[in-house]
């Protein structure tokens, strides 16, 4: 009769293709019983976003299938988001994963990617929030639709505006930002990022994407040094000039030893609506090169569409709006990479807890 050995041993087989792991070593196989012939166990997936996860499903349901002797199997495929930061402090011990979305030079689409970007994690039901740290200017309220006010305090603490399940702080819910931001010093700017990091009711989310301003200013550096984060996301344009600053920001993550996610490059390609054609109208491959040169990996490739400044100009993001367009699969195939990312750097991380804990 076939035991639980000989079905784990089977299932061990089984890697996943991101962490390079199998899927038994990394804990994904949650509450099996096997009764005679009747197997039944929970695939517990890193991340919901994963994209291998129907991949993995398949395989396990082939590993299955192989085994003599069982007559029913029933599977239960749940996702838990793995840490991919150091909850050791008390400091937003209930967020997984801090993502920063840098870019060298301004204008290249930074809060567009990182609004849409939120919106496709959480699409597929993760929890997330986003976090605008751009004070000077910033843009997610204007992009999301919503006005002043959109945020509270109680009992001392930020609550997040919510825009469907997305838990959304920016500076741009205060009023008359626009006037007085501009006055605000360095140290000034730093403590209102950390307040909105620490001070911020920012209940058990999975992911927070933070929206950064352009370059290697004060903002980007609060953030890196303030809280333990996931790892830095690059959003670059094809323009060689804006993949070369691209590179110092890179470099200053570096320095900081901030792990690099990957790159993505926004108006990539202009997605022809009559002939389906990608025209490469400004060159392709830019951030390609800088991810093999840096050995960073490439996260994807955003279309230039008339649609998703329409959709941040209107208040109506094009994740929401027009989700079946190849705009908003796009931007999900992104996220996904993303989510992969912070999966394996969740792993990593957890590689390093117990190898820790063994020598102590
Ligand atoms: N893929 C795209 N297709 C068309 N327009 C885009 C795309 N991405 C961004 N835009 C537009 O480009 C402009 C700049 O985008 P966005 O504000 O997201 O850039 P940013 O990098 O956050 O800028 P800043 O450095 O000022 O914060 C906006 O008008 C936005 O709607
Ligand atoms: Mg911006």
């Amino acid at each position: 009769m076939v035991g639980v050995d000989q079905v784990l041993e089977k299932l061990a087989t089984v890697v996943d293709p991101d962490l390079k792991k199998d899927i038994v070593s990394m804990g994904m196989i949650k509450d099996l019983e096997l009764n005679s012939g009747d197997l039944k166990f929970t695939l517990e997936l890193t991340t919901p976003a994963c994209p291998f996860n129907d991949e993995i499903e398949a395989d396990v349901r082939k590993a299955i299938d192989d085994i003599d002797g069982i007559e029913n199997f029933d599977m239960k495929v749940t996702a838990k988001v793995m840490e991919g930061r150091s909850l050791d402090d008390d400091t937003l011990a209930t967020v997984k994963n801090v993502i920063g979305v840098a870019s060298g030079k301004g204008g290249v689409g930074k809060s567009t990617v990182s609004l849409n970007l939120a919106l496709a994690l959480s699409q597929t039901g993760a929890k997330v929030g986003l976090l605008d740290a751009d004070i000077y200017g910033p843009s997610i309220p204007l992009m999301l639709g919503m006005k002043d006010g959109a945020m509270e305090v109680e009992d001392n603490k930020l609550q997040p505006a919510t825009f469907n399940d997305l838990k959304v702080v920016s500076f741009g819910f205060f009023a008359e930002q626009e006037h007085q931001a501009a006055i605000y010093r360095g140290p000034i700017i730093s403590g209102i990022l950390k307040q909105f990091l620490v001070d911020t009711n920012w209940t058990n989310l999975d992911y927070l994407i933070v929206d950064l301003p352009p370059g290697t200013g004060d903002i980007p550096l609060t953030l890196a040094q303030t809280i333990p984060i996931t790892g830095i996301l690059v959003v670059t344009t094809p323009q060689d000039v804006a993949s070369n600053v691209a590179v110092k920001a890179i470099g200053m993550f570096d320095k900081l030893n901030v792990p690099i996610l990957g790159v993505v490059e926004n108006m990539s390609y202009f997605a022809c609506p009559d002939c389906s054609n990608k025209h490469y109208i400004f060159g392709n491959g830019g951030a390609k090169k800088i991810s093999e040169k840096h050995e960073i990996p490439f996260l994807g490739e955003i279309p230039l569409n008339s649609g998703i400044m329409e959709g941040s100009d209107l208040g109506k993001p094009v994740m929401m709006t027009n989700a079946e367009s190849p705009s908003a699969e796009a931007f999900r195939i992104a996220a996904k990479n993303v989510a992969a990312q912070c999966s394996i750097v969740a792993a990593k991380l957890q590689e390093e807890m117990q190898a820790e804990a063994t020598t102590n």
